[in-house]
């Protein structure tokens, strides 16, 4: 359906896409990730031409869209964007909004947008806030009239560019919702996602874009629990493990529960857990093992939450002379972490590895 040969983006002081080949195939939902800054945006936006590669060429079915003397409006209709900011326009109504585009463009008679409007505003759960001004909707409604907005012109390929993450936490899950029912009706999208859970369950496909390209692709089970190549175990690994390195007794504790926090949602950690990871942190971190360790320390903290097993297991490791938290004379430090854990086991490693504690979360 889309094919990608040798594409090439150059801009003034960076090349983020080098070169880039690739198929895109009807039926196709791509999960497109990697870390920020790799050109997952650009690969996106070249495609339905929002930038225009510096060389290489983009067909969509049989039409060269790089050609100069094509007629990119043509294409765009068939391409749908979903963009992190909805872009809805503010002094038109929401069904407005949705009909706008198939009358102005398409030709569509006024009854007819209105009424296919309506359709695709039950299909996102809005149909209620047909006569609503944008300002009058939260962020994931917003996110939910761009999609039908996109929808009302039938593409046959739709784009989007971080759908979630300009969303309130809460709102996520509503616009994931409505996304996952299209890939289900078997629309073809391709999808730059943050969210690993999301970006796993929902595609055929995964792109793992680093290097200027995609670097890995593979199926959702290849990349995310086998990954061949240096760059994508990392970056995998880095989702699944939190980790985090505390050498100063006035470290950011504020900064650091937040980030704990922000990984345990994308990793889809239960409220409750998170309240016991964070809770074994402050007692066993802050109150017992800072002061106990010496001025110059470093404290390595890790926490991992396993999806199968539901088991959150959280990490410390330290050097210097053995310390078991566990004799620490802090009672009530100890009692609290009881509450929250399942179990604390210590060991000592030897001189050079020092000590572990393992904490597993109840
Ligand atoms: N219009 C532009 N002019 C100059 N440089 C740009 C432009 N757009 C993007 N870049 C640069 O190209 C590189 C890739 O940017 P891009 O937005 O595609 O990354 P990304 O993978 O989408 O990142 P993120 O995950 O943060 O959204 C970055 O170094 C960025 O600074
Ligand atoms: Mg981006």
């Amino acid at each position: 359906m889309i094919r990608i040969e040798h594409l090439r983006k150059e801009y003034p002081n960076v090349t983020p896409l080098q070169d880039v080949t690739v198929t895109i195939n009807r039926g196709d939902v791509i999960s497109v990730i990697g870390p920020s800054g790799t050109g997952k945006s650009t690969f996106i936006r070249c495609i339905n031409r929002l930038e225009t590669p510096t060389s290489g060429e983009i067909w969509v079915d049989d039409e060269c869209i790089t050609d100069k003397k094509c007629d990119i409006c043509k294409v765009r209709r068939k391409m749908g964007m979903v963009f992190q900011s909805f872009n809805l326009f503010p002094q038109m109504t929401v069904i407005e909004n949705i009909m706008a585009a198939p009358m102005d463009l398409k030709k569509v008679p006024k009854k007819e947008a209105y009424e296919e409007g309506m359709r695709l505003l039950r299909t996102v759960g809005l149909a209620d806030k047909a006569n609503n001004f944008p300002d009058e909707l939260s962020g994931g409604q917003k996110q939910r009239v761009a999609i039908a907005r996109t929808l009302a012109m039938k593409p046959e390929i739709i784009l989007f560019d971080e759908p979630t993450s300009a969303l309130d936490p809460t709102m996520v899950g509503e616009v994931q919702a409505v996304i996952r029912d299209l890939a289900r009706q078997g629309l073809t999208m391709v999808i730059v996602t943050h969210e690993m859970h999301f970006a796993r369950e929902i595609a055929n496909r995964v792109f793992y874009m680093d290097e200027g390209g995609i670097y890995e692709e593979g199926t959702p089970e290849e990349i995310f629990d086998h990954p061949k190549r240096e760059k994508t175990i990392r970056f995998i690994k880095h989702i699944k493990v939190f980790e985090r390195l505390i050498e100063s007794k006035d470290f950011d504790f504020i900064g650091f529960n937040t980030a704990l926090e922000e990984f345990c949602r994308k990793s889809q950690t239960p409220q409750k857990t998170i309240y016991r990871a964070q809770s074994v942190f402050e007692e066993l971190c802050v109150q017992i093992l800072l002061p106990a360790l010496g001025e110059r320390f470093r404290l390595n903290v890790t926490f991992e939450y396993s999806q199968d097993g539901e088991i959150a297991t959280m990490q410390f490791g330290y050097g210097g002379a053995p310390f078991d938290p566990n004799t620490s004379e802090n009672i009530l430090s100890l009692k609290l972490i009881q509450n929250a854990a399942e179990s604390v086991v210590y060991e000592y490693l030897g001189e050079e590895e020092g000590n572990l504690v393992t904490v597993k979360i109840k």
